[in-house]
């Protein structure tokens, strides 16, 4: 059987910096609760006058991580694009990336598990190359979500997290089977559903939404931060401890950590309780606050750009969100 393995990483985000300064004209908040409660100093909201979105701001990313894994556009034979702010309600962006990045007509699948978005899609990926289906496949996380936040105090817990910005990876085959993707771990809980949501638009009302209601709050996402946070602190655990385990790996052994950029009081719960170094755990929610299923992605081609991460190491990448979704992958890089 074939392993998968990353050759390629690429990310992009708007050039319009949010700073909280700004957001603090906007509703009731103030940088000092943001930074105390979230580590976040600024995000990126996409450029309206460009008509910047999910998807054109994926193609960026894709064409990077393409580049820097040395194929051609045509070289790709699947996309798999996660996000939760598609251009569309449908179809999903990635047959746009198809078409935008002037792809033959290879599938495209969208992939929507939110915060796990990244986890998810590379998980599929590996799937595919594992049976040999394909060989090389773009996974992209993209966002847009500053246009469908709540920017007043009414919707102040969400809109100083929340920011955009797209990254992608490459994955191809390798007959290496102590490099790449080691293992993926993929979980949900329904149940929570409505704990992390945006309702609507929702075919079972849909008339509400001609109505142009504006009393009707299911068109804002929705999120019990604290229920979520609790949440996230055990299930971010779990999903590090299961890959850990199968692949017999300790801790210390991890090179690199780099968890879904949701609050860095989460991030640095699990670096505590993995007696994780500051080295060991890669963040950058301080700039650009939660992209949602960009977050990982774009973490980890910052971190390759950085030299963070180097050949053979052990990164592991590890997401919690709506859903409620989780779930890590192991990589031998
Ligand atoms: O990425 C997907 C997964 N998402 C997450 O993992 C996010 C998880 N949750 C969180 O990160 C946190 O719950 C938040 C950052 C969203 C909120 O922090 P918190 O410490 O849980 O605050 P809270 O919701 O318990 O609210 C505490 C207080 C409240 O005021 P009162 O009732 O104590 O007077 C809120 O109204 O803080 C108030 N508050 C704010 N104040 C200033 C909530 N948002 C803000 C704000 N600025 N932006």
């Amino acid at each position: 059987m074939f392993n998968s393995k990353i050759i390629g990483t690429g990310h992009y985000v708007p050039k319009t910096k949010v700073s909280n300064d700004d957001l603090s004209k906007m509703m009731d908040t103030n940088d000092e609760w943001i930074q105390e409660r979230t580590g976040i100093q600024e995000r990126r909201w996409a450029d309206k006058a460009l008509d910047e979105t999910a998807t054109t701001m994926a193609v960026k990313a894709s064409e990077m991580a393409i580049q820097k894994a040395g194929l051609k556009n045509e070289e790709i034979d699947f996309i798999i694009f996660a996000t939760l702010s598609p251009d569309y309600y449908f179809p999903g962006g990635g047959v746009q990336l198809q078409h935008l990045l002037g792809m033959p007509t290879v599938g495209a699948l969208d992939v929507r598990a939110q915060c796990s978005g990244f986890i998810y899609a590379i998980s599929v990926a590996d799937q595919f190359i594992k049976t040999g289906m394909y060989k090389n496949i773009l996974v992209v996380g993209a966002e847009s979500q500053s246009g469908l936040l709540d920017k007043t105090t009414r919707g102040r817990n969400m809109a100083v997290i929340f920011g955009d910005g797209a990254g992608a990876a490459v994955l191809t085959r390798t007959e290496d089977n102590a490099k790449g993707v080691l293992s993926t771990h993929l979980h949900s809980e329904g149940q929570y559903a409505e704990e992390l949501a945006l309702l609507s638009p929702n075919p079972s009302k849909w008339v509400k939404h001609f109505e142009n209601n504006e009393e009707d709050l299911s068109y804002y996402p929705y999120m019990n931060g604290p229920f979520v946070f609790k949440h996230a602190v055990t299930r971010f655990s779990e999903a590090i401890v299961e890959g850990l385990e199968q692949n017999k790996i300790e801790s210390n052994d991890i090179d690199l950590l780099i968890p879904h950029q949701a609050n860095l009081r989460i991030s640095q719960f699990v670096q505590k309780k993995f007696r994780l170094s500051n080295d060991q755990v890669f963040n950058n929610i301080q700039k650009y606050g939660n992209t949602t299923a960009a977050s990982i992605a774009i973490a980890l081609s910052e971190a390759v750009e950085e030299g963070k991460v180097k050949e053979n190491d052990l990164v592991v990448l590890a997401a919690f969100g709506s859903g409620f979704t989780w779930g890590s992958v192991i990589l031998r890089w």
